[in-house]
């Protein structure tokens, strides 16, 4: 064991550095917590909804706003220009154009969000002011992503909503890349490329954890928002509005059948109380 890891530093010593690596290695797992949260199974087995997908939109509007808005303000700050890539990785402006697609002309008055959404966003513009080196780990969180398995959810997304061509999934296509993985390639050599303090590498890292931390709170407010006001959602109209998840425990915002349940019972306790009452 001990040989083999000798003889991988041998011939490449700087393999245990690159931060390409590193990032990798230290969210592993949360990348498999990511791709296990309700919302990203749904995806996955072809289940997602429209009103699932339209509410995902709006938070990935709000989240891509604050990380745009923040790269393109930092765009000179020496550990963010190397992985500064607006032209073939800003995702803003398609997300806007789905959100058109799927909501109309007005649009903007229709962005509901919850409590996880603002927060992943007021993390982002705070990072923007006080510390743009940790930009580099949200970036690789979303961007490496979407170029990733997001190909694939793409995919899905359009079969499951019975999308003709590509209309309403802009989000998903990168005309300025034309090969994912060369791309995927040139962006961790950038990121390798990055100079940073051994404080600052330990921050990035932390930062690159705690962006799939948001992103899987975020998913997980999405389902509750969506198990339990799931009708009432498609006709709010409110500005950019902030929804509190309902605190239900555990798995009962999950379960059909704990759902049906519950729904009996409060059904009967309605129709006791009426029949007392008379
Ligand atoms: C249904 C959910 C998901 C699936 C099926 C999926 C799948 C994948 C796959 C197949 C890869 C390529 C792995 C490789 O090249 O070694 C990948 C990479 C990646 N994914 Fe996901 N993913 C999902 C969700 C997410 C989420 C929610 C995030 C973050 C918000 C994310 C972030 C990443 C990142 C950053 C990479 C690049 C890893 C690297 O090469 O350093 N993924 N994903």
């Amino acid at each position: 064991m001990e040989t083999e890891k000798k003889t991988q530093t041998q011939t490449n010593p700087m393999a245990d550095r690159d931060l390409s690596e590193q990032i990798k290695k230290v969210t592993k797992e949360n990348h498999i917590r990511a791709e296990n949260t309700q919302l990203m199974l749904s995806f996955q087995r072809g289940q997602v909804t429209l009103p699932q997908y339209k509410l995902l939109l709006c938070s990935l509007h709000e989240i891509y706003q604050a990380l745009e808005e923040e790269l393109d303000r930092n765009s000179n700050h020496p550990s963010v220009a190397p992985i500064y890539f607006p032209t073939e990785l800003a995702r803003l402006e398609s997300i806007e154009k789905d959100l058109e697609y799927f909501y109309g002309q007005n649009w903007r008055e229709k962005i509901v969000v919850p409590a996880a959404t603002k927060r992943y966003c007021h993390r982002l513009r705070q990072i923007g002011k006080e510390n743009p080196e940790f930009l580099v780990g949200h970036a690789y969180t979303r961007y490496l992503g979407d170029l990733s398995g997001g190909q694939v959810l793409g995919r899905i997304a359009q079969k499951s909503m019975g999308l003709k061509s590509n209309e309403g999934l802009a989000f998903y296509s990168f005309p300025g890349v034309s090969s994912p993985n060369l791309f995927k390639q040139l962006y961790r050599s950038r990121m390798n490329s990055v100079e940073l303090t051994e404080e600052q590498r330990t921050g990035v890292l932390e930062e690159a954890v705690r962006a799939f931390e948001f992103n899987i709170q975020v998913f997980d407010d999405l389902q509750k928002m969506l198990s339990v006001t799931e009708n009432q959602l498609q006709n709010c109209s409110t500005h950019s509005k902030t929804v509190k998840s309902p605190q239900l425990p555990g798995n009962i915002n999950t379960s059909p059948l704990i759902r049906v349940v519950l729904g009996l019972f409060v059904a009967l306790a309605t129709v006791s109380i009426g029949i007392y009452i008379l």
